[in-house]
């Protein structure tokens, strides 16, 4: 993004991104799906770190969901090895993350997640807990629903051993029992890929989030295209519900 336009805006603090459309942009190719999810990989490496080098300083990325067990397990275990080698990889660039500022957290299910996965995430999660630029979210094993149980049985334990009552249970309390604890909402959300939902995406911290759409397929997506959202996005009156 241009220096000037830069100073002037007031960039989003969180975008939640829906890395959608990989399985499309391979069969346009005559390639394999896991090809796709392999672009998509390349796609959210470049993203990330440039959403590090504008500023923000919250992104979290939709990678697996809760439904995408789903899918045959050719393609599911395709989607596991990108996740290891990126872990690796992450894991291995410590130095690239330190000095861009990122911290990496697990936003997700640990449990179904293969074990070394869930290892591996955890220890790129310590050694990058003390990054301070960008926080990068994995949405792995995620599903909002989902986290709103898991929030609730949280809560329950807290009540039933004596720590608060259920009346004290309200939004606030909700919002630090889900897995983005401490983060602000997502100001902006966005899906490329033509779909216009949110396919069970942070629906809790959702609740006042502006959404950018577009027909772009996840790997074709560039950085002038979250530049785009994100001046779309400026553009827009926030009132959350006020005048
Ligand atoms: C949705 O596209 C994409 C997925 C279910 C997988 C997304 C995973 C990645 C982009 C890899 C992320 C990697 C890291 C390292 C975090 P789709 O398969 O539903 O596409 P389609 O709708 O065109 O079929």
């Amino acid at each position: 993004m241009n220096e000037e336009i830069l100073k002037q805006i007031e960039l989003p603090k969180h975008i939640g991104i829906i890395m959608d459309g990989n399985g499309r942009w391979a069969k346009q190719r005559g390639l394999e799906r896991t090809e796709g999810h392999r672009a998509g990989a390349n796609t959210f490496r470049t993203i990330c770190d440039y959403g590090a080098d504008l500023g923000i300083e919250y992104m979290t990325f939709y990678a697996f969901s809760t439904e995408n067990w789903k899918r045959p397990p050719k393609e599911v275990s395709a989607i596991m090895k990108i996740f290891r080698d990126y872990l690796d990889e992450a894991n291995a660039r410590e130095a690239e993350n330190e000095k861009r500022g990122l911290r990496f957290h697990l936003t997700g299910e640990k449990k179904g997640l293969p074990p070394d996965i869930v290892k591996n995430l955890e220890t790129l999660e310590k050694k990058s807990a003390g990054k301070k630029v960008m926080t990068v979210n994995l949405a792995i094993n995620y599903g909002g629903r989902d986290e709103i149980v898991h929030a609730a049985k949280a809560l329950a334990q807290k009540v039933k051993r004596g720590e608060i009552k259920p009346g004290d249970i309200d939004e606030a309390s909700i919002s630090e029992n889900l897995f983005t604890a401490g983060q602000p909402d997502p100001d902006l959300i966005i899906r490329p890929s033509g779909e216009y939902r949110l396919s069970n995406f942070m629906i809790w911290q959702a609740a006042y989030s502006e959404f950018w759409f577009s027909d772009i397929l996840w790997p074709d997506f560039t950085p002038d295209d979250l530049d785009r959202a994100i001046l779309d996005y400026c553009k827009r009156n926030r009132r959350f519900g006020g005048v």
